[in-house]
């Protein structure tokens, strides 16, 4: 890792496109993921953020469209396969193993962890990992909690310290800040700062604009599967026509 923003983008994807039923949730999306830059994806609740993430991921078949992961196809394979070649993701609902131990969430990272181009990534280098997660995420004291036991800000964090451990190159996250008091979004930012100083390609989906103006060095604003604007935060945020379509039909608590 550690390669210049300049250098190719890690992940790229032409026209990627899925419907359901009639709803078209995504469009035709292109989106370079640089290495070391945080690209927030923006955008009104259904305009297909989350979807675009299923589909980078396999989590859902594409209809159209390419994803490139250095270069190579990973439209078709499994999520499994997708995060072993690098890529580690985040989930709105966060998806624990409710029943096991923090320590054993963050181990379980781990294990896709095994790239094949590290062989022997051994127990003890897994173990490593998963504990120097857990003390970045505050979450040391705590490795033997049970993960249903947590308060809400610790499985969040405990979703940062899965993505942590996995060691990826490629960062998916899908609002993890979101409910979080300010204490903790401090630390979170800090966390992506530290990851994006190391190299990796972070994609953010956040409706939090003041987190958005503070992280991201791009945003891609999407509505109706759709990037209506892309570039850099200043000017995405000032757009007053982007305002209109992202506070228009919001609950006021999200402003
Ligand atoms: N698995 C699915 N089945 C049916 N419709 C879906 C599914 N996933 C997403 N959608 C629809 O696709 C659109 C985009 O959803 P989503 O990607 O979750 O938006 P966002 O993350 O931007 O809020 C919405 O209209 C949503 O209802
Ligand atoms: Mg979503």
């Amino acid at each position: 890792m550690n390669r210049p923003a300049s250098m190719d983008p890690p992940l790229r994807c032409e026209g990627l496109a899925r419907s359901f039923g009639g709803v078209q949730a995504v469009a035709g999306v292109s989106l370079a993921l640089p290495a070391g830059q945080v690209t927030a994806l923006v955008g009104p609740n259904g305009a297909g953020k989350t979807t675009v993430f299923n589909l980078i991921t396999g989590n859902l078949r594409a209809d159209a469209g390419v994803a490139l992961l250095r270069g190579q196809s990973i439209l078709g394979l499994k999520p499994w396969q997708v995060a072993r070649r690098g890529v580690a993701r985040s989930f709105q609902d966060l998806r624990l193993f409710t029943h096991m131990s923090v320590r054993d969430n963050v181990l379980a990272a781990t294990e896709r962890s095994a790239w094949f181009w590290q062989p022997g990534t051994g127990r003890r280098a897994r173990e490593a990992a998963a504990e120097a997660a857990l003390e970045a995420t505050g979450l040391a004291t705590l490795a033997t909690a049970r993960a249903v036991d947590l308060a809400y800000a610790e499985r969040k964090f405990l979703s940062m310290a899965r993505i942590l451990a996995a060691q990826a190159e490629i960062w998916l996250l899908d609002e993890p800040a979101s409910g979080l008091d300010l204490a903790s979004r401090l630390r979170f930012g800090q966390l992506l700062k530290d990851a994006r100083a190391r190299g990796v390609a972070i994609c953010l989906i956040e409706h939090n604009l003041d987190v958005v103006a503070e992280l991201a060095d791009r945003i891609a604003f999407l509505d109706q599967g759709r990037v209506l604007a892309e570039g850099e935060p200043q000017a995405i945020l000032r757009d007053p026509q982007l305002a209109a379509i992202y506070f228009g039909d919001r609950p006021q608590e999200v402003a």
